[in-house]
């Protein structure tokens, strides 16, 4: 089977002009660099892309594999590196940001202003007791405030941990309590598709819920002026204590390996687990791939559309673009609010010219846009894109082919990055101006990335078979630990039957010809639905946690046209399987359930009744046959090892 059946793309001559690695010569340059002293290669780009105040002399330690280290005896400070370099540089007066909200008024910031608010929030933080290696939890809409509050942190040394704005109290409350944080940082309410949602009262639930003993503070952006609740004795208005301080802060310097954020991501078990990053390795590669896979020019205005909430926002918002200098559009609304033109009309207004969105969002404006001509790209004007990217989910290629024309007229490489919450930033990923495009496939590993394919015992398997994908070398931006839970980093990414390789948990095939890589999927319990990464334990849990109805749930995911996958929860209650009507009221109580433990996100789109689950004579629940069911397909794999093969019948009857 060939991975790559699309056509290839030539590079457009566009993108070759200048780029920083212009061709497939200078691409194989650089790797065969890396191959030859593969810790010199990153030291001397640490050295190019870093500022350090203490210059380090070791580049990779691996004397504790798999607790790979980088860099170590240097220092350094990510938010100087980000704003005080940009200044001291005369970038003071460029424009950092560009902040379009829901109801489209902007706000620009430039770094020299930047720099002062970002010191300011530091003296607030440090003013109210917040210390080096203390964590703190950012619970924010996206705003500028949001990248200030993370630089802020990063300045003082303290440990951010951003949650998304649209986990549930209960989410909230956990990664407060497994994170420690001795601060939570919110806004009052956010803004989203005309919409004012709470903030505020969510953070106020999850500390009610109890465990959240070590927040002393919550700082609150007043973002809308709603009604929020208020705590004297724990709340403060950012606006009030920013106000009170200093917008000068000496940086706290920290050694390279500093954690810098701890992001809470789904694996296969129910927990989520605590992401934990470095500074110095992290940023390198923040700014790198920032540089050479969007082929970043001091003139570009750059565009990532994901939330600060998520890895893509961390890496291509509020460190990468801002370590190398640029100008960047931050969006608080959603991409169909007023109408699905929104994203189209805001690359015009704002003369963007790299543009990086996910798949899932390409495909509902391809659906908006066939079904009303008015908020079709063809109606703006998109000139001033250069490059366009993807990330979070395989691109289908006909989404590729639809982004490639009408978004970027043909004439604007689509990059395809690759990556994961635990690598820092992209893996694998064309570079524009060196790699000939393939719809669908993300290419090659980014230079210095060990990527590789093999079967279960590490072994490399040959190109045009599939088989897992792994990193065969420790890299500067990877997961350290699991935060509080070294034992389990070591079991999910290094298991001893790789030999030493991290496991990203994906399926992936390399084209006989070309060597290009196609990932094909999670190969653990983990779901990507509209880019966001979730386990499907989690949801189970959730489910059967709703005591009072439900016996047992089990959660697979199914192919969705828009959202790549789909959640589809089979669920045996304690009383007796419903039907028609009564069927999915409960079904529509149980979503309601899920969406308060965990959040909306994680809402079932399927909810199938039994009396059962298919299981096997010892009793595990064959998700293998689930996941056929839940597609609908019809059933040809062999029954006879199942307890009770008439079930799939029942379970294939929708509500
Ligand atoms: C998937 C998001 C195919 C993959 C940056 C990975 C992709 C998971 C791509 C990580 C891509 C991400 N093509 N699949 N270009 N990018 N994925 O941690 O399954 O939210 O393991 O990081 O998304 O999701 P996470």
């Amino acid at each position: 089977m060939s991975a790559n059946k699309a056509k290839t793309h030539p590079i457009p001559i566009t993108a070759t002009k200048s780029a920083h690695v212009p061709d497939m010569d200078a691409y194989r340059q650089l790797v065969a660099e890396a191959e030859a002293d593969y810790s010199g290669y990153w030291s001397r780009l640490a050295r190019e892309f870093l500022s350090w105040k203490t210059p380090f002399t070791q580049g990779l330690d691996d004397s504790r594999a798999p607790f790979f280290t980088w860099f170590e005896d240097g220092t350094l400070n990510v938010s100087y590196n980000c704003l005080d370099r940009q200044v001291e540089r005369g970038l003071g007066d460029k424009t950092a940001i560009i902040f379009e909200a829901d109801d489209g008024q902007v706000t620009r910031i430039d770094y020299r202003e930047l720099l002062a608010r970002t010191c300011r929030m530091a003296n607030v933080l440090k003013a109210r007791g917040v210390k080096k290696g203390d964590r703190v939890v950012i619970y924010m809409s996206m705003s500028i405030e949001g990248v200030i509050a993370m630089q802020a942190c990063a300045r003082v040394g303290a440990t951010h941990s951003v949650v998304f704005g649209g986990f549930s109290a209960q989410s909230l409350r956990d990664r407060i309590q497994d994170a420690g944080a001795v601060m939570v940082v919110t806004a009052d309410e956010q803004v989203r598709g005309g919409k004012q949602l709470p903030l505020k009262a969510i953070v106020d639930e999850a500390i009610a819920l109890g465990g959240c003993e070590s927040v002393a503070n919550v700082l609150v952006y007043r973002r809308t002026g709603g009604a929020v609740g208020w705590n004297a004795s724990r709340d403060r208005w950012l606006h009030d204590e920013m106000q009170a301080q200093s917008p000068a802060c000496e940086p706290e310097w920290v050694g390279a390996e500093h954690p810098l954020f701890v992001l809470y991501t789904s694996g296969s078990t129910g927990k989520p687990k605590g992401v934990q990053h470095s500074s110095g390795g992290y940023l390198l590669h923040a700014a790198l791939t920032t540089l050479w896979t969007f082929d970043l020019r001091p003139d570009d205005v750059f565009w990532c559309t994901a939330d600060i909430g998520w890895v893509t926002g961390h890496t291509y918002i509020t460190y990468g673009p801002l370590a190398l200098g640029a100008t960047e559009v931050i969006f608080e609304g959603v991409p169909t609010y007023p109408d699905a033109g929104r994203f189209w009309k805001m690359i015009q207004d704002h003369r963007v010219s790299v543009f990086y969105t996910a798949p899932t969002a390409i495909r509902s404006l391809i659906k908006a846009a066939e079904a009303d001509e008015s908020v079709h790209p063809k109606r703006y004007d998109l000139s001033s894109l250069r490059i366009l990217g993807s990330v979070g989910e395989p691109i289908n290629p006909a989404a590729w082919e639809w982004f490639h024309q009408h978004v970027g007229g043909g004439h604007c490489p689509v990059v395809d990055t690759f990556w994961q919450t635990e690598t820092g930033g992209h893996m694998i990923t064309p570079l524009p101006g060196a790699t000939p495009l393939v719809p669908g496939s993300c290419t090659l590993p980014f230079p210095g990335i060990a990527a590789a394919i093999v079967d279960e015992t590490g072994n490399d398997v040959p190109n045009g078979q599939g088989g897992i994908l792994v990193v065969k070398k420790p890299w500067p931006s990877m997961i350290r630990t699991i935060w509080g839970d070294p034992e389990r980093f070591k079991s999910s990414y290094y298991p001893p039957e790789l030999k030493g390789c991290y496991l990203a948990g994906d399926g992936a095939i390399r084209d006989a010809g070309t060597g290009y890589f196609t990932i094909t999927g999670r190969i653990d319990d983990v779901l990507n639905v509209s880019g966001h990464r979730m386990g499907t334990m989690e949801i189970e849990s959730a489910l059967v946690s709703c005591t009072e109805l439900v016996a047992e749930a089990a959660v697979v995911g199914r192919p969705d046209e828009t959202t790549g996958e789909a959640i589809c929860a089979f669920v045996v209650l304690k009383r007796t399987r419903p039907s028609g009507e009564e069927a999915r009221q409960i079904a529509d109580k149980l979503r309601h359930w899920v969406a308060r433990e965990i959040g909306p996100i994680a809402k079932p789109k399927d909810i199938r009744f039994g009396d059962n689950l298919p299981k096997t004579r010892s009793g595990k629940i064959m998700r293998r046959l689930l996941r056929s069911v839940a597609k609908g397909e019809t059933i040809t794999q062999d029954t006879s090892t199942l307890e009770n093969p008439a079930i799939l019948e029942q379970l294939a009857q929708k509500n």
